[in-house]
């Protein structure tokens, strides 16, 4: 078996290194083995599990710990979040070549859409590692990089045709300065009434904030214009465990006891999932 060092690069980040840039100096960065570098000798050495540590010594304003993004990474293969990953694939635009996964977590979205796309290659970011892990293996076209979405993004101009951001924390002036013109942005959040039954169950879990919607078109209308907006809505038949991951992988967990959980969520239980799909093109 070769050692971590002999190993070479992940194929999936060969698209991107053109357009690296160095979080130091904002250089071009070039790759050595498993070292990328800029002029300025700023280096930053591949993860043993494939993935790009660019956080430049910063550390990260938010992130999923450990057991947040295990339980995302348990959740999702069951297939429960399926019809949502199809509706994202459908929403994306035709001829996409060059996918940014803001806040991928386990790469899960991403995957699915380049399983339709052949010709498109994926970049899943994060600032949880053990995300990282699961993004860096989670289709052979897509690599992964940690950096925090709120500093400026170690990439340059117009380096991408479309920004994923599903469930995940937003930086629109980045979004738009990455994207090429004519790039899109696709959106995804919970709607008011997403996994209500699930927040009447469970005392502590996070409630949503009733004017997100009108908070996050006020951030994006001055760089982006709505293509449209669909709602994706599905009835969901959770067994206890399943039901406890999906408690488990999202903000609440922060604030619902874990042993709370085991004995709030012992049997079967029936969810609403509604969710906010939209597209935005960059003006
Ligand atoms: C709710 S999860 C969504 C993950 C994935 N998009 C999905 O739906 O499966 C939010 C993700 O954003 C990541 N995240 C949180 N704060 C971040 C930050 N400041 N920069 C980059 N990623 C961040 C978390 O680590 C987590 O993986």
């Amino acid at each position: 078996m070769s050692s971590p060092a002999s190993r070479p690069a992940p194929p999936a980040l060969l698209p991107w290194l053109d357009s690296l840039r160095c979080p130091h100096c904002g250089d071009p960065l070039a790759l050595t083995e498993r070292t990328l570098r800029c002029p300025h000798r700023h280096s930053f050495d591949l993860a043993r599990s494939g993935y790009l540590p660019l956080l430049a010594g910063t550390s990260p304003t938010s992130g999923d710990d450990d057991a947040m993004a295990r339980a995302r990474d348990s959740f999702l293969a069951t297939g429960a979040y399926a019809p949502l990953r199809e509706a994202i694939t459908q929403t994306a635009p035709a001829g996409v070549c060059r996918i940014l996964d803001i806040g991928g977590g386990t790469g899960y979205y991403l995957a699915g859409l380049l399983d339709e796309r052949v010709d498109a290659h994926g970049l899943g970011v994060d600032t949880s590692v053990r995300a990282l892990r699961f993004a860096a293996r989670a289709h052979e076209r897509a690599a992964a990089a940690s950096w925090d979405v709120f500093a400026r993004f170690p990439l340059a101009d117009g380096s991408a045709d479309l920004v994923l951001d599903v469930f995940a924390p937003r930086n629109p002036e980045e979004f738009a300065r990455v994207l090429a013109p004519g790039g899109h942005l696709l959106v995804v959040r919970p709607a008011p009434d997403h996994l209500a039954q699930l927040r009447t169950a469970v005392p502590g879990m996070v409630g949503l904030d009733p004017r997100k919607e009108e908070r996050l078109a006020q951030a994006l209308d001055p760089l982006f214009s709505t293509v449209r907006t669909t709602e994706v809505r599905f009835g969901l038949a959770l067994d206890a465990l399943t039901a406890r991951d999906l408690v488990a992988m999202t903000p609440s967990a922060r604030h619902v006891d874990e042993q709370a959980l085991h004995t709030l969520l012992t049997g079967d239980s029936e969810v609403t999932v509604s969710v906010l799909v939209s597209l935005h093109r960059r003006r």
